[in-house]
């Protein structure tokens, strides 16, 4: 039997336990700290680098591939009302990679190397004006470095009649 003393300490802990009323989490859902923005930045940087691999291999159905989750993180980012040290990232993403992502599935459609190299080069491009905006210009993205291939993987097409 539990002492009567201590049922008022018991049902007190078990309020806690049950956070009926404690505070509750930052109720904004994408403050910065519930999204994870340098986690969705990693992704962007490794799927910059492959989509670039990619279609300097001319491989369009990988191009493809990477160019696909490249805009659901893009969309996701710039819906995700993320304000970051006081930056507007969202909004940034919406008005700054969001074109230059879907600006390379025209030349991806179009199977258009010479094009898809421009559009990457200015992806590259924008990614850095990004960072420069929001005060984080010590990250410099690259364009792939195509005399090496870092992966394990192949992004050479896969058809080879
Ligand atoms: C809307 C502005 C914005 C855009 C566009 C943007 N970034 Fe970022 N990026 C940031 C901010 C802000 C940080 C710092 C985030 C942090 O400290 O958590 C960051 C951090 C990073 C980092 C550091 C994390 C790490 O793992 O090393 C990398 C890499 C990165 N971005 C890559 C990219 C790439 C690649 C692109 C383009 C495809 C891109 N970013 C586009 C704002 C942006």
């Amino acid at each position: 039997m539990v002492p009567a003393r201590l049922l008022p300490v018991l049902a007190a802990l078990s309020l806690a336990a049950g956070c009926s009323r404690a505070p509750a989490p930052k109720a904004d859902a994408h403050s910065e700290s519930e999204y994870d923005l340098v986690g969705a930045m990693a992704s962007l940087q490794r799927w910059t680098d492959k989509l670039g691999r990619a279609g300097a291999a001319e491989n369009w159905p990988l191009a493809d591939f990477y160019l696909h989750e490249m805009e659901e993180a893009a969309e996701e980012l710039a819906e995700a009302g993320v304000v970051y040290h006081d930056q507007p990232v969202s909004q940034l993403t919406g008005v700054m990679l969001k074109p230059a992502v879907e600006s390379l599935e025209e030349a991806v459609k179009a199977q258009d190397a010479a094009l898809f190299r421009t559009r990457h080069t200015v992806l590259v491009q924008t990614c850095n004006a990004c960072h420069t905006a929001t005060g984080y210009g010590f990250i410099r993205i690259t364009p792939p470095d195509l005399s090496i291939n870092p992966w394990n993987q192949n992004f050479s097409p896969a058809d080879t009649r």
